[in-house]
């Protein structure tokens, strides 16, 4: 197969980590991690989530990374190249369509929660400037949820980020904003670790992330950490598959592999240890925060750090955002374009589906708030269940089933050049076997626990 992706491709390798990095941290560390840590119980939800990276979701990024590369196009066009070469089924290519369709569901929503950033950082600018800023915080986000133009307008404004990026292509656009994003993002992420530090709390907050209360590991807590690990490194959905696609052949895919999963799990943590120190600090505990912890408890806290701190922090969550929510666009991006349309009108086709479908999210806090499909709170939230408990998971169950049991040994192999025998072994055992039954006893549970709720 081709040497090149018709789309472009990551220039070096460091360029590929930027990129890869930059969709793995986004709201799913820097929001959601420190939360579910806070809800599940701290320490023992932190153990079983690297158990859960290493074990599971490690081998299906080199999974993902590997068929990427030897397809070279989008995960449609890249699974039934890859089938039609080592003589499995056609069909595999719906796996690519099932990642089309979770990675709209997710950007409709994903681009809700990043308009309430942005909305924030604004707050948090007009303040520097003579605003009033969030006095009330809970009354702050009630107040934004409540007001659907100001939701739609946020929502639209990160869409048209997104877009641009997209647009411009692999690398004047994914490749470019990820070498400017990315070191800014661990500069502001260290200031704000900086100030954590002065508050003299990082002990606290350290035993609460790390001190492991075996008591505390229940079936729910394995649960939320499982789902936790694949949509912090963007796997299930073909994203990382497109990322591999862009990703020169002299690249070894396990070193780049760990580094990023590293890079993810680390922003996670040290996310977790700025944030703690802030919440204790000004709020007294570090448990019980929920999905307001961000953008209720800690703008308590920035009232008293100033505002600075406030902007800091939301544009950094901003940008985390950002370089995640291009590669949810871009693989459906890519397939238009192999359909013969310029990638432009590719990326705006896409954001304006992802864009109208987040609609419904907005609205369904306000306009809409009395729809709550799947006895879930509201429109958001289940299409999150729809995509992140069962689209993701089913995704990285055929994943590793794919590579596992279907395809070609031989080329699987030089795929996976730079690991030595045994290193090669454990991944094949773990795609085989592992990930698969992990995967599955969470998907049966976790509709087990949906149909409960309906
Ligand atoms: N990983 C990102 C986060 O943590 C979100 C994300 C980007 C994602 N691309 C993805 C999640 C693909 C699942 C699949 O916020």
């Amino acid at each position: 197969m081709d040497n090149r992706s018709i789309h472009g491709m990551w220039s070096s390798r460091l360029a590929f980590i930027l990129a890869a990095t930059g969709s793995a941290v986004g709201l799913g560390n820097i929001w959601r991690f420190p939360y579910m840590a806070s809800d599940n119980g701290g320490g023992a939800f932190v153990l079983v989530y690297l158990g859960c990276v290493a074990l599971v979701a490690l081998p299906i990024l080199f999974a993902e990374l590997a068929i990427g590369r030897r397809g070279r196009r989008s995960p449609i066009n890249t699974l039934l190249d890859v089938s039609r070469e080592d003589g499995t089924s056609r069909r595999w290519s719906g796996l690519g369509w099932l990642g089309i369709l979770a990675g709209v569901l997710i950007l409709s929503f994903y681009s809700v929660v990043a308009g309430w950033t942005l909305h924030y950082a604004w707050l948090y600018l007009m303040q520097l400037f003579g605003g009033t800023g969030i006095t009330d915080p809970g009354a702050t986000f009630g107040e934004l949820l409540s007001n659907p133009r100001e939701l739609i307008f946020w929502h639209a404004v990160f869409m048209a980020m997104t877009v641009m990026v997209v647009a411009l292509g692999v690398e004047k656009g994914l490749e470019r904003s990820v070498k400017l994003l990315m070191p800014a993002l661990l500069l502001m992420l260290l200031a704000l670790l900086g100030y954590s530090v002065s508050t003299g709390h990082v002990g606290e907050a350290a035993t609460f992330l790390f001190k492991p209360d075996f008591g505390k590991i229940t079936p729910g807590v394995v649960l939320s950490a499982m789902g936790q690990a694949f949509f912090s490194l963007s796997l299930g959905m073909c994203a990382m598959m497109t990322y591999g696609a862009y990703l020169p052949r002299d690249v070894s895919i396990p070193r780049v592999g760990v580094a990023v999963a590293l890079a993810d799990t680390g922003i996670a943590l040290l996310a977790g240890l700025a944030i703690f120190p802030i919440v204790i600090e000004f709020l007294g505990t570090p448990t019980g925060g929920g999905a307001g912890l961000i953008f209720t408890s800690l703008p308590s806290a920035f009232n008293k750090m100033g505002a600075v701190f406030g902007l800091l922090f939301f544009v950094l969550l901003s940008v985390a955002a950002w370089t995640s929510s291009i590669s949810l666009l871009e693989p459906a991006s890519a397939y238009l374009v192999e359909r013969g349309w310029n990638r432009k009108r590719a990326a705006l086709a896409m954001a304006l589906l992802c864009w109208g479908l987040g609609l419904f999210s907005a609205l369904g806090f306000n306009v809409l708030s009395g729809i709550r499909p799947l006895g879930q709170d509201s429109i958001l939230d289940a299409t999150n269940l729809i995509a992140n408990d069962i689209l993701l998971p089913v995704g990285g169950l055929l994943i590793a089933i794919y590579a596992g049991w279907r395809l070609n040994r031989q080329r699987l192999r030089e795929q996976m050049h730079g690991a030595p025998g045994w290193v090669y072994t454990i991944w094949i055992w773990l795609l085989r076997v592992v990930a698969p039954l992990a995967v599955t006893a969470v998907l049966v549970v976790k509709l087990y626990d949906a149909i409960q709720r309906i």
